[in-house]
């Protein structure tokens, strides 16, 4: 998103829903079983930010070979 690679945890904090099969809209990832939105770069709950999902910080090498 916007140059940085993201990764969030598959498993929604609230009752176990899977954001992974959410919907993506304006950087946030949107748990289907009850609505819960999930910011994309850190996986905080957008409405609640001391909840949230796993959020894993990814570093991309060029690979020189
Ligand atoms: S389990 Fe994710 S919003 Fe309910």
């Amino acid at each position: 998103m916007n140059g940085k690679v993201c990764a969030i945890g598959g498993v929604c904090y609230y009752e176990g829903g899977l954001p992974e099969k959410g919907l993506i809209e304006n950087g946030h990832v949107i748990c289907l079983w009850h609505g819960m939105a999930f910011d994309l770069c850190g996986g905080k709950d957008v409405c609640m930010p001391q909840f949230g999902v796993e959020a894993f910080v990814l570093v991309v090498r060029k690979d020189s070979a």
